[in-house]
């Protein structure tokens, strides 16, 4: 099933927060990164490793070490809320990034700016975007990183839609979703409903 369910408690609390249309942009960003960890951590469980041997203090021990080539893919602007805590946990990862905006009278989002690294085709990628809503934006990136060689690819995402989901399958059935929460529908303007509003002017405070 492409749609994984991220059902952690500290996930949910820090989800509940960033719904809370209270929450201050400080308060906003310091949780969307804290969420990001902890997704980007479920959806890592997968990544490839080698297997050594480390020296404790007291003889040898088992180590595992990441040992794949993972390029993590910020949808700008909001995805850019997510980087820096999938960087915390994976630091030696490459770093592509594709800027979409959505028109706000149609929601069809068109590209502004793509720089993704080469050799694309050995990689573990992981595309952050925290809003699923139509879906347009992440079918167009994961179609400009399946163009650019991408075979390996998840996406990592705060909040989807029932529409945005499906769309996702449809065109890119290989890529895991993974998301806490799938939420009731669409408005009239393509806002996710509850939601949680804006991401990218919550993030950085352009309500
Ligand atoms: C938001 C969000 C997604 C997109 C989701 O970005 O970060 O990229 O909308 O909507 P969709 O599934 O209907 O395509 P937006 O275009 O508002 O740009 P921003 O990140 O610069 O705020
Ligand atoms: N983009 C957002 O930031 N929020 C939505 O609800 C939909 C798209």
């Amino acid at each position: 099933m492409p749609l994984h369910l991220v059902e952690h408690p500290l996930v949910h609390d820090a989800l509940a927060t960033l719904r809370d249309s209270a929450t201050p942009p400080d308060m906003f960003r310091k949780m969307a990164a804290r969420i990001s960890l902890l997704l980007a951590a479920e959806a890592t469980r997968d990544v490839p490793v080698t297997h050594g041997i480390v020296t404790t203090p007291l003889g040898p021990a088992p180590a595992d070490r990441v040992s794949a080539d993972v390029v993590v893919v910020p949808v700008l602007r909001a995805g850019l809320g997510m980087l820096d805590a999938v960087l915390e946990l994976i630091p030696t990862a490459r770093v592509g990034h594709i800027g979409l905006q959505r028109d706000e009278l149609t929601a069809i989002a068109s590209k502004y700016y793509s720089k993704l690294p080469g050799g694309l085709e050995r990689s573990y990628v992981l595309m952050v975007d925290p809003m699923l809503a139509t879906g347009g934006s992440a079918v167009s990136a994961l179609d400009l990183l399946r163009d650019a060689g991408a075979r390996d690819m998840r996406l990592i995402c705060i909040v989807a839609a029932p529409e945005g989901v499906a769309l996702v399958e449809k065109h890119h059935p290989n890529v895991r979703i993974f998301t806490p929460v799938v939420d009731r529908c669409l408005n009239a303007h393509k806002f996710i409903v509850p939601g949680l509003g804006d991401f990218g002017d919550r993030l950085y405070g352009t309500v």
